[in-house]
């Protein structure tokens, strides 16, 4: 039900000066720029071939990514699999005994519908699940 690397989130400070590594010296194409205000984050997207990595950057310290940022600092925040159905991977998660942080999907980068997966029960890692908007 998985069918790609969607792309991995990476936390960073500040999304101009994160752009300067993966715009401008690793030469990645900027598609997408977004401020998602219910995840809390200032965002931007950039082309792998058929993946993309996305800058996260916190609206405010009191925002999952501000908390990750001052607990762990600046790097890699989550793995995001391309699937079909966000709703029936995530009912697949739930059957198979998995934990899951939302039990609906929610709205993502890009208008896609997305839900997370908790690290306690993904070996540490957090991970999200992407059913990206159609004409995407
Ligand atoms: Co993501």
């Amino acid at each position: 039900m998985l069918s790609a690397i969607d792309h991995v989130g990476v936390a960073v400070e500040n999304i101009d000066a994160a752009l300067g590594l993966y715009r401008d010296q690793l030469g990645m194409g900027l598609v997408h720029r977004e401020t998602v205000t219910e995840q809390g984050v200032d965002a931007a997207l950039l082309d792998v071939g058929d993946s993309h990595v996305e800058l996260l950057a916190p609206l405010a310290p009191d925002t999952a990514v501000g908390k990750f940022l001052a607990r762990r600092g600046a790097g890699l925040h989550h793995v995001a699999y391309r699937v079909e159905s966000v709703q029936d991977m995530l009912d697949a998660c739930a059957a198979a005994g998995l934990r899951l942080i939302d039990s609906q999907p929610r709205v993502g980068i890009r208008g896609s519908r997305v839900a997370f997966l908790h690290p306690a029960s993904t070996g540490g890692v957090l991970t999200e699940i992407v059913q990206p908007a159609e004409e995407h």
